[in-house]
C-alpha cells in the first residue's frame, strides 16, 4: 500500500465532513421550505420564538433549526441581539422564488433520489431501466421549482432571441410543440410572451400534464396552450414552426429517433431548440461542483429514466455538445450550433 499523505487526509477528511453537513441539511432545507420558515425569516431579522410565532410551529424545533442553518451559512446569527436573519444573498437563494438565484426547491429533489435510492440500487445489479413515471412524485415538483428559475430569467429575454428568426415568427404567430414539457413551466412562459402563438406541450407522463394544465390556467395562457400525453417519437401534429426539448432530450431511450421525429414534424423553415443540462464534452472537463450536480442527477434519474424505453442510449445528462450534435446528425438535422449557455444550461439550435 502506498504511504498515506496526513496532510492530504486531513484535507480530504475536512472535505468530507463539510459534505455530511450539505447532505444532513438538505432535509433541514426541505423543512425550512415546507414551512415557510425562510419565507418568514426574510422580512426581519428574529428570534427563534418570534419565527415559531410567525410560522405556527414549535419554538424549541425551530431553534436547533435556525442554529444548524447558522452552521451552514445558509442564515446569519447576531449574538448580540440573539436574533438570525437572512442577508439578501440568502433571501434570494432560499425566500425569493422569482429570483435568478433561487434555489430553495431542491429539498423535494434529494428528497425523491433518497425515497427512489432502492430501486436504482436494484437497478444497478439487474442494469434495467427506472422510468420517470416511477419516481417519487417529489421529484416533478422538485424539476419544476429547479428549472422554473433558469427558465424564469433566460428563456424569453436570452435563449429565443438567439435563434435565427424565431421571436418574429413568435409575434406574428407561430405553432410551436414543447416535447418532454413536463410540469410546462417552459410552456406557459413563452405563451404569456407570445399570446398570438399557439403552444402544443406533450409529455408521456399523464401527471405532468395534468399539473401543466393547471399550471396554464393558472398563468392565464390556457386559451392558447394545449396539452397531451404523448411519447417524443409519435406526438401529432405537422408544420411546427418551433419544436422545444427542455431538459429532456437525454431522458428519453431513443433521442435519435425522438429526434428525427421533431424533424418530420417541423415545418421546413422551422427551428428545433435542445435546451440541455450543461457539460463539456470531456469527462475530465466535468468535474467540478456543476457536473458533481448533474452526474448525482444523471446517476439516479436521468440514465435509469433512458435504459426503461426502448433503445436505452442512456446519454446521461453531461452528454455536452459534441455528443448531442451527433444525435442530431444522425436524426437528419444539418445545421446545428450552440446559441447560448449558462452555468446550468447548453442551449442548441438545429435546423434541417
Ligand atoms: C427532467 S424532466 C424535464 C421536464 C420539463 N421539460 C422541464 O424542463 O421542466 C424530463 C421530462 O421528459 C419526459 N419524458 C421522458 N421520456 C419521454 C419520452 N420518450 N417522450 C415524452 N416525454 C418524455 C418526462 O416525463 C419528464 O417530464
Amino acid at each position: 500500500m502506498q504511504a498515506v499523505n496526513q496532510e492530504k487526509l486531513d484535507r480530504f477528511l475536512g472535505t468530507m465532513i463539510v459534505d455530511m453537513g450539505a447532505a444532513m441539511t438538505a432535509a433541514l432545507v426541505l423543512i425550512g421550505d415546507r414551512l415557510g420558515l425562510y419565507k418568514a425569516l426574510a422580512a426581519e431579522p428574529m428570534t427563534p420564538g418570534e419565527l415559531a410565532a410567525r410560522t405556527g410551529t414549535a419554538e424549541r424545533y425551530v431553534r436547533e433549526w435556525l442554529s444548524a442553518q447558522a452552521a451552514a451559512g445558509y442564515v446569519r446569527y447576531d449574538a448580540e441581539t440573539r436574533r438570525f436573519a437572512l442577508d439578501p444573498e440568502q433571501a434570494l437563494v432560499f425566500a425569493d422564488e422569482d429570483s435568478p438565484a433561487f434555489l430553495g426547491g431542491f429539498g423535494d429533489i434529494v428528497q425523491a433520489v433518497f425515497r427512489d435510492e432502492p430501486k436504482i440500487t436494484a437497478a444497478f445489479k439487474s442494469g434495467k431501466g427506472v422510468g420517470w413515471h416511477e419516481h417519487d412524485r417529489c421529484l416533478f415538483c422538485g424539476t419544476e421549482r429547479f428549472f422554473r428559475t433558469s427558465y424564469k430569467h433566460h428563456l424569453v429575454q436570452e435563449w429565443l432571441p438567439a435563434l435565427e428568426g424565431v421571436v418574429e415568427s413568435l409575434k406574428r404567430g407561430a405553432k410551436v410543440a414543447d416535447v418532454g414539457c413536463g410540469h410546462g413551466i417552459s410552456t406557459a412562459l413563452m405563451a404569456q410572451a407570445y399570446p398570438n402563438s399557439t403552444f402544443h406541450g406533450f409529455d408521456y407522463h399523464p401527471a405532468s400534464i395534468e399539473a401543466a394544465r393547471q399550471r396554464a390556467e393558472a398563468a392565464g395562457v390556457a386559451d392558447h396552450t394545449h396539452y397531451e400525453v404523448a411519447s417524443a417519437k409519435t406526438y401529432p401534429g405537422e408544420g411546427y414552426d418551433l419544436v422545444c426539448c427542455f431538459d429532456c432530450l437525454h431522458d428519453m431511450g431513443d433521442p435519435v429517433g425522438a429526434a428525427a421525429h421533431v424533424r418530420e414534424t417541423l415545418a421546413p423553415d422551422g427551428t428545433f431548440l435542445i435546451v440541455e443540462p450543461f457539460a463539456r464534452d470531456r469527462l475530465e472537463d466535468n468535474l467540478n461542483p456543476i457536473g458533481r450536480v448533474y452526474y448525482a442527477a444523471s446517476t439516479m434519474i436521468c440514465t435509469p429514466a433512458s435504459l426503461d424505453q426502448e433503445v436505452g442510449l442512456a446519454l446521461g445528462a453531461q452528454a455536452g455538445e459534441a455528443r448531442l450534435g451527433e444525435v442530431l446528425r444522425q436524426a437528419g438535422f444539418t445545421r446545428i450550433h450552440k446559441a447560448a449557455e449558462t452555468p446550468f444550461n447548453l442551449i442548441l439550435e438545429a435546423r434541417r
